[in-house]
């Protein structure tokens, strides 16, 4: 079971939301913490957030996940703070539009950049320090419940959370012998600045696409100002860690429309009747 009390964790899309919960979480759990953002300012009021507290050393570090050199600057630095790091949650993340078929490919670009190519760039920069250093530790993947279900619309966003769940899955797997841990999060809706992600949006994909208006972009915003808790959903990472648990589920109203999801898998399945022998399938289920 994962003590934080000594350990270092590194945090992405640390300034806001999710991530600035993670931080508080593991800091008061006893981990020291590097925040990395790409919103200088909105970052430095973070690391702010925690003086006073009695806590151990929190730091924060500018950092676009969307640049892997960025990653492994940002990586470096923070063993170089810290000497080792244990845990690794690679959470910014991005909304596009909502949509599918009419939407720009730099939207497209963006959200694939952030969401997805910054989890892989996150695993990349630190898995030889987790693994050389030999004393464990854990990788937490920001997904969705986006990354199991694709009724929000939003199809970008959609694709690269299903891509996170299943890199999770894999690592899960693959590092579980070396006993570094993997969790991937799939929350619903949580009380952040998701919603505004386009004040991210990098000048180099152009002009930003027009924000969506309408009801339904109006019922999202309405859904996330009455989410969960960024504290609650931390608190249900840190247990996760400590219980090596792969997946962090948050929402129980979620469970019937996944039931669902599988249920039509199987109704697919039992057309094709039963498996003609009882050999195993060369994948695991894990
Ligand atoms: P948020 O907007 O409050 O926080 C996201 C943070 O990521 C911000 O601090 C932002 O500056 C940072 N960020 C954006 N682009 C970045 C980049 N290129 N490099 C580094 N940092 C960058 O939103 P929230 O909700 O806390 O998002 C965190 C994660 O939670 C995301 O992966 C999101 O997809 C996921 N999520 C959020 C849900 C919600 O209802 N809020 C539900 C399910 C998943």
């Amino acid at each position: 079971m994962m003590d934080f009390h000594g350990k270092a964790a590194f945090v992405t899309g640390g300034a806001s939301g999710i991530g600035l919960g993670l931080g508080h979480a593991l800091a008061e759990a006893g981990a020291r913490v590097m925040l990395a953002d790409i919103e200088e300012k909105a970052l430095n009021d973070a690391v702010q957030s925690f003086q006073g507290g009695n806590l151990p050393e929190v730091r924060g570090i500018v950092c676009d996940v969307r640049d892997d050199h960025a990653v492994e600057r940002a990586a470096q630095a923070t063993i170089e703070a810290f000497g080792k790091v244990h845990i690794v949650c690679n959470n910014a993340g991005v909304t596009g539009s909502v949509g599918t078929d009419d939407i720009d490919l730099q939207s497209w670009r963006w959200v694939i950049d952030v969401n997805l190519m910054g989890v892989v760039h996150g695993v990349r920069a630190f898995l030889p320090h987790l693994k050389s250093h030999g004393e464990g530790g854990h990788i937490v993947n920001t997904a969705s419940m986006a990354g199991f279900l694709a009724g929000t619309g939003f199809g970008p966003y959609t694709a690269t959370k299903f891509a996170v769940v299943g890199i999770s899955e894999a690592l899960q797997v693959e590092l579980a012998p070396e006993g570094i841990g993997v969790s991937v999060l799939c929350p619903g809706w949580v009380k952040t600045r998701i919603t505004e992600s386009r004040r991210n949006w990098p000048k180099e994909y152009g002009a930003p696409p027009a924000p969506r208006t309408g009801p339904r972009a109006e019922r999202i915003a309405e859904l996330v100002r009455t989410g969960m808790e960024p504290r609650a959903v931390a608190a249900l990472v840190l247990n996760a860690v400590r219980n090596n648990e792969l997946y962090i589920f948050t929402h129980p109203e979620m469970r019937p429309p996944l039931e669902a999801r599988v249920e039509k898998f199987l109704a697919a399945y039992r057309e094709l009747g039963p498996a003609p022998h009882s050999e195993p399938p060369p994948v695991r289920a894990s």
